[in-house]
């Protein structure tokens, strides 16, 4: 597959962003983030080629990086895409004005901040749960819910390893003092569950003054799965929301 090519200004964002979030991560990603992102070895001073992404991630996991000049892609494509196993990267690269934030994800973002997750099957089981749910539900609230739930875990998450807070979501990861504050207490904090996430909304122009916190992986598997078992077997999950 032909590899894109890049400016050298967007490069040297990837090299200022690289730089500015590696000393947070390490303070304060959980260390299953930190565990991929060793194995998945993402360049500090340029953008990763695709053979590069795709060197590391197919073998750990099964699934697959593909490029995508879209720079947001809707939701019922993005889940066909994860049904396959597939991630998208946008082409898309914030501009140097937006480095400390960028509403609008970009291939930082996804790279950066999604990729070295994808390193770990523990992980990726996970992730696999959202596309079935979502593309068997046939209900838009219900759907909304999938995104909500997939929104305040894998995306804004926060974990708890050894009595201690740590940044699990990726979004928290790839830019600005988002992931620092999170893990630093100075927000509101409610656990993962059902009856807290759902028909909450996404918080998607501004950064979060509260967020969700899982137990584990298998915490978090556990309750995703208790609202997407009933729509698997062909029922609705219900007004639990
Ligand atoms: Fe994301």
């Amino acid at each position: 597959m032909q590899d894109t090519e890049f400016s050298p200004e967007q490069h040297k964002t990837w090299a200022e962003l690289y730089r500015r979030q590696l000393p947070k991560i390490q303070e304060h990603a959980s260390s299953l983030y930190l565990e991929g992102f060793e194995k998945l070895d993402l360049p500090p001073e340029h953008i990763p080629t695709l053979d590069h992404l795709n060197s590391k991630i197919p073998a750990a996991t099964g699934w697959t990086v593909i490029r995508t000049d879209i720079r947001f892609t809707e939701s019922d494509d993005w889940y066909r895409f994860f049904d396959r196993k597939e991630f998208l990267i946008t082409n898309y690269m914030r501009s140097w004005e937006e480095l400390d934030w960028t509403p609008e994800p970009d291939m930082f973002h996804d790279i950066f901040g999604h990729l070295p997750l994808f390193m770990l099957p523990e992980y990726a089981e996970l992730q696999e749960m959202f596309a079935p749910a979502y593309l068997a539900s046939t209900d838009d609230e219900e759907k909304e819910n999938i995104k909500r739930l997939a929104w305040y875990s894998t995306e804004f998450g926060m974990i708890t390893e050894n009595g201690v807070m740590k940044g699990f979501g990726t979004g928290l990861m790839s830019g600005g003092d988002e992931l620092t504050n999170a893990a630093e207490g100075k927000l509101e904090y409610e656990p993962f569950t059902l009856d807290n996430v759902l028909g909450k909304d996404k918080v998607m122009y501004e950064q979060h003054d509260h967020l969700y916190v899982i137990e584990s992986l298998d915490q978090c598997k556990a309750e995703i799965a208790k609202y997407f078992d009933p729509i698997l077997a062909g029922g609705s999950a219900g007004s639990s929301a």
